[in-house]
């Protein structure tokens, strides 16, 4: 059984006191921390710019995993990119110019990522899977954290991992979205890399317990 990468989503956490979300993060042992961008247009609500990506960073050794729910996504990247991001993904229903925009994250000295929501089937990003870093594929409808995982999603994650073999592709396959106790083991059968945790990770009281079972170890 592969051992995933675990990305709490800091959209979970205390706004009132996001360093103490992001040490949490690390000092349990998590790998990566995802930073959920939102702007009340791609989605309706409103969560972090980049000054919050900056002001954390220095807290952490996390690789910091941003997803931008925001149209125009070109107008964003370069300051999260300042900021200290890691990954950027973008959404493929964001915008008209995909490849551009995930170009110039690569430019940045970035790793690119294509997001779908559940209504977006993989055919719509497949001339972009030779180059993607990152495949990140909603298992809710995005916009807002504690929502329940739609099954039939990690459908797609199986093809994709199909894809990748057959050609040969290096992406990796995360999963966002009501990745909790009950669903982890069917996102690890699927044959995902990284899987997104907001509220089961920020509700967990032993959150090192909680990643190692996240990551199927018990
Ligand atoms: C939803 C966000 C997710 C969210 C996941 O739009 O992209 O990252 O924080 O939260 P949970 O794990 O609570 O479903
Ligand atoms: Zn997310």
């Amino acid at each position: 059984m592969k051992c995933p990468v675990i990305a709490p989503s800091l959209l979970a956490s205390d706004f009132a006191r996001l360093g103490d979300a992001v040490k949490e993060i690390d000092t349990n042992g998590a790998e990566w921390t995802h930073i959920d961008v939102m702007d009340g247009v791609f989605v309706p609500p409103i969560t972090f710019g980049a000054k919050m990506l900056s002001d954390i960073r220095p807290l952490s050794e996390s690789v910091m995993d941003v997803h931008l729910m925001t149209v125009n996504p070109e107008n964003h990247i370069e300051s999260f990119a300042k900021a200290g991001a890691d990954y950027i993904t973008i959404h493929e229903e964001a915008s008209v110019h995909l490849h551009r925009v995930l170009s110039a994250i690569k430019d940045l000295g970035k790793k690119a990522g294509i997001s779908i929501v559940p209504s977006t089937p993989i055919t719509a990003i497949l001339e972009l899977l030779s180059f993607v870093d990152l495949v990140l594929v909603m298992t809710v409808n995005p916009g807002y954290g504690g929502q329940k995982l739609i099954p039939s999603c990690l459908d797609k994650v199986k093809d994709l991992v199909k894809l990748r073999e057959e050609k040969g592709y290096s992406f990796l396959i995360s999963v966002d979205g009501g990745i909790n106790r009950d669903t982890a083991s069917l996102a690890r059968d699927a044959g995902v890399d990284v899987m997104v945790s907001g509220e089961a990770f920020f509700k967990a009281e032993n959150k090192r317990e909680l990643l190692a079972f996240l990551r199927g170890g018990q």
